[in-house]
């Protein structure tokens, strides 16, 4: 059976990712795939629990990480991987991207932790010796857009959680976090203008989608 593929979907809040990954799922699935429509914090019952709770309690940057990260093991090994090797095309709002950014960027914490974590939780998620390394996505679309414009469409949308009150300066740290990971990564994350009307928005996702993985591209 062939390997189903792992798109991630990244940007600061108020990017307005969610519409165009329904919007995808729904594509892929009238071409034929099975998808798996996902998120993270989250995924599981455990990793939801613990979204719960990070979304809600105040706690520092490394305790954010770790319960980030564990509930990641979790959904790693109990959904992602099983479904990649069904054959399923796995749709993640968020993931990995999303910790370097956040907690890296926006809190400021240490990159060189983080990335231990990274090896420890993503290098045998799918059994020993996975054979490509970290478990990654294969492709990656990072919304980007100006902070401010993100927080205008924010107040407009819905209340803020614990992390989106954060101040400007906040998501334009976690901004630059995503634009280090994006650089250091080119052939697997896509930077898509998302300070652009919605249609453009999805021309460049479909593109990228296109691009990038040409067989999760609908079946004709
Ligand atoms: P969302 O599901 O509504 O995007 O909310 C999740 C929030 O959690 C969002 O503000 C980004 C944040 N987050 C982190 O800080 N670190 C992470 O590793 C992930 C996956 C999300």
């Amino acid at each position: 059976m062939t390997r189903g593929r792992f798109i991630s979907f990244e940007g600061i809040d108020g990017a307005g990712k969610s519409t165009h990954i329904d919007a995808l799922a729904d594509r892929l699935r009238r071409s034929g795939h099975t998808v798996l429509l996902t998120r993270e914090p989250g995924g599981t019952p455990l990793a939801e629990q613990l979204r719960g709770l990070f979304l809600q309690q105040p706690m520092d940057a490394l305790t954010e990480a770790l319960l980030v990260f564990a509930g990641r093991r979790d959904h790693l090994r109990t959904v992602i991987a099983p479904a990649l090797a069904q054959g399923t095309v796995v749709l993640c709002d968020r993931f990995t991207d999303a910790t370097f950014a956040y907690q890296g960027g926006g809190r400021g914490f240490d990159l060189g932790v983080l990335a231990r974590l990274e090896a420890w939780v993503q290098a045998d998620a799918d059994g020993p010796g996975h054979p490509g390394g970290l478990l990654q996505p294969d492709l990656t679309l990072w919304f980007d857009l100006p902070a401010a414009v993100a927080a205008a469409r924010r107040a407009a949308a819905r209340s803020a959680d614990r992390l989106e009150q954060e101040d400007l300066a906040f998501f334009d740290r976690v901004r630059s976090g995503y634009a280090q990971r994006a650089a250091a990564a080119p052939q697997r994350i896509v930077r898509i203008d998302a300070d652009q009307p919605r249609e453009a928005v999805w021309q460049q996702v479909v593109q990228a989608v296109a691009a990038g993985l040409p067989d999760s591209e609908p079946r004709r």
